[in-house]
């Protein structure tokens, strides 16, 4: 941030939907609750209609709108270019807004395809732009304890990961084929959408490198109509009328075993298709010391067995993780008063100003992180290909 203000960050977001309702929120409140070297200003929104983006504006306090997001590029006093447009969009405005010196910050997946995320990183590289990617579940405060007490050393070497993302929104063949069923636009569906995260927060939680991966796609539903989600993934869909059903293109499903470096085996499910399941995001690591668990929908909890104790102390322990024992719980309320899914976009938003205003020096996730990642949903989309292993060296 060499040509900003000190102590401003002004925002550029692009995007006001799902995604863009939460950092809209995330730039909004984290002020209120996180003590940082600079404050965030909600500077412009961008989107493409214009009714829609000046009313989106106003409810949320954005200080100006625009429907063509080269105006914030162009803008000198806009720093950070924030994008929360569909991942067909993200390796465009990424490489623009590093090609006009911003820092920039990326909804997962970082891109539609490897290629893309390599040329993404690479762009910010070469830019020495600061770069960011909103794998917010880095900073469930659960999680963020739970690498702490793998860093410790507390689970020893670790044997297994096994990482569900279980969604059933999509399972109505009523619906409508937005551009989360299109590969040209996604780029692919469940793999991309859910199990990136599971993926990043393996990396995240072990610190290790997946070397190699089996994996299966499926799609259940294999025509759709056109349409719109409205309000969200799980609520009200609107088909359009009687336009034709057209291929869906992407998986609704993907399974697939992993090895990674240091040895450790890992299984991995992602889908749309879990009947009974809106958001069932769990990962579990078993140790030679001990194990660990969580399951997004418990969000305050993380299950801890220390194996390490005598042998009729043994037994999973149920830690509340809202006493301040992480980076982020102690911000918001008193132990017991539990926080949700949108503090882990507000204290994302927090880490991302600290590092702009300099008070770090690393930031993670950032783009190399989403490139791993990436690499990881190639190699598994081309083990379905191929139906069989593939290292990721190879993609
Ligand atoms: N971190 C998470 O947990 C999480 C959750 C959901 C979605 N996402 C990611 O966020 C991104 C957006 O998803 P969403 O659920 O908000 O989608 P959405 O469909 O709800 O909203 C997309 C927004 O982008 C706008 N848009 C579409 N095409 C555009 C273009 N070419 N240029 C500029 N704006 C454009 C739309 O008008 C809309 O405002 C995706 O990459 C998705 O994978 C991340």
């Amino acid at each position: 941030m060499s040509d900003a203000s000190p102590s401003v960050v002004n925002i550029g977001l692009i995007g006001y939907q799902f995604m863009g309702k939460a950092h809209s929120n995330a730039w909004l409140q984290v002020p209120h609750f996180f003590d940082l070297p600079a404050q965030p200003i909600l500077h412009t929104i961008c989107g493409r209609t214009e009714a829609k983006t000046r009313q989106v504006a106003a409810r949320w306090g954005w200080r100006h709108s625009e429907t063509d997001y080269r105006a914030l590029l162009e803008n000198p006093e806009i720093h950070l270019i924030d994008i929360t447009a569909p991942n067909h969009a993200h390796a465009e405005l990424a490489l623009a807004a590093a090609a006009a010196g911003k820092a920039v910050a990326c909804e997962k997946p970082l891109a539609r395809n490897l290629g893309e995320a390599r040329a993404m990183a690479a762009a910010v590289k070469k830019a020495r732009t600061p770069n960011f990617v909103w794998f917010n579940y880095r900073r469930v405060p659960a999680l963020a304890w739970a690498r702490r007490l793998v860093e410790e050393g507390r689970l020893g070497q670790v044997f297994h990961v096994r990482a569900l993302y279980l969604q059933d929104w999509a399972k109505d063949p009523k619906v409508p084929l937005s551009w989360r069923f299109s590969g040209p636009e996604a780029g692919s569906g469940a793999l991309g959408d859910l199990a990136a995260h599971s993926v990043d927060l393996v990396r995240f939680l072990t610190g290790d490198e997946f070397s190699e991966v089996c994996g299966l796609t499926h799609t259940f539903v294999k025509t759709r109509a056109p349409g719109q989600m409205v309000e969200g993934l799980t609520a009200r869909v609107q088909a359009e009328g009687k336009a034709r059903v057209r291929k869906v293109t992407v998986d609704d499903a993907v399974l697939f075993l992993a090895r990674l470096r240091s040895g450790a085996i890992g299984t991995f499910e992602a889908t749309r298709f879990a009947t009974g399941h809106h958001n069932g995001n769990s990962v579990e690591i078993n140790g030679e010391k001990g194990a660990l668990r969580f399951y997004f929908e418990d969000f305050s909890y993380l299950d801890f067995f220390d194996d390490t104790l005598p042998r009729g102390e043994k037994g999973w322990r149920r830690i509340s993780v809202t006493a301040g024992q992480d980076p982020y719980s102690g911000r918001y309320w008193p132990p017991g008063h539990v926080i949700g899914y949108e503090h882990t976009f507000i204290n994302t938003a927090a880490d991302i100003v600290r590092h702009l205003a300099g008070e770090t020096r690393q930031f993670h996730a950032n783009f190399d992180d989403g490139l791993r990642c990436q690499e990881v949903l190639e190699a598994v989309a081309l083990s379905q290909r191929r139906r069989e292993w593939v290292r990721i060296s190879e993609v």
